[in-house]
């Protein structure tokens, strides 16, 4: 775990947080960098876990493996061959991963389920369990809407159900509801 004094700034961007199992579990409370950098090669395994935290995101809902999430084509096409030329992505650490947000490009005959078109770029993000409700999610997602527009990308897009705490998220850095489709809502960024 990186404590404070030991951890070292990208041009990411790092800020505390509350540590949800300081010293082991001990109880005390301790606060730890969380760094955010941009997502690599070696992140596809991370980029995965949370796919499946994403797709089977609710508490009550029915609950899936990375195996059974590679071998479902409409899911695994999130993160298959990652990283592409055109994806992009930030990872959040403590000294291992805790958080990703990331996007892809899709095309009309292997859309996702936010697909708006071709030139548009679908989000998806994910945060560790424990490490929720700590800002790291708003973090990522305004660290990926800054690297999208370093690319010059001009629209980002994605699909959420309207009951996930992720919506009001999105909603704040001004994602707006453009369609629906299924149970869920598409949702478009102007960069
Ligand atoms: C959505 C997600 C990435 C947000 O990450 P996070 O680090 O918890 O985000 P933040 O701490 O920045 O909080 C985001 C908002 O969600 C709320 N929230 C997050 N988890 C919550 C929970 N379990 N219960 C209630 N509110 C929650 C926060 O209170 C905050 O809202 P507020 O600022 O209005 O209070 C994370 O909850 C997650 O991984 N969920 C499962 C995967 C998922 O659903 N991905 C999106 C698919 S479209």
């Amino acid at each position: 775990m990186h404590h404070v004094s030991q951890c070292i700034a990208t041009h990411y961007g790092q800020e505390s947080v509350e540590d949800p199992l300081p010293d082991g579990g001990s109880g005390n409370i301790s606060r730890v960098y969380v760094v955010l950098r941009p997502a690599v090669p070696a992140d596809a395994a991370f980029l995965t876990e949370m796919l499946v935290e994403a797709a089977f995101w609710r508490a009550d809902g029915p609950h899936r493996s990375v195996d059974d999430v590679s071998r479902q084509p409409e899911l695994a096409h999130y993160v298959a061959g990652w990283p592409r030329p055109t994806d992009l992505g930030v990872v959040a650490e403590v000294g291992h991963p805790v958080g990703t947000a990331w996007l892809r490009l899709f095309t009309a005959s292997d859309p996702g389920y936010g697909f708006v078109n071709v030139a548009t770029p679908e989000v998806s993000m994910g945060v560790v369990r424990e490490w929720r409700g700590r800002g790291i999610g708003a973090r990522l997602l305004d660290a990926l809407v800054t690297a999208a527009r370093e690319a010059d990308l001009t629209a980002l897009s994605l699909s959420v159900e309207p009951d996930n705490y992720a919506r009001r998220l999105y909603e704040r850095v001004g994602f707006r509801q453009v369609g629906q489709v299924g149970g869920s809502l598409t949702m478009l960024l102007g960069l």
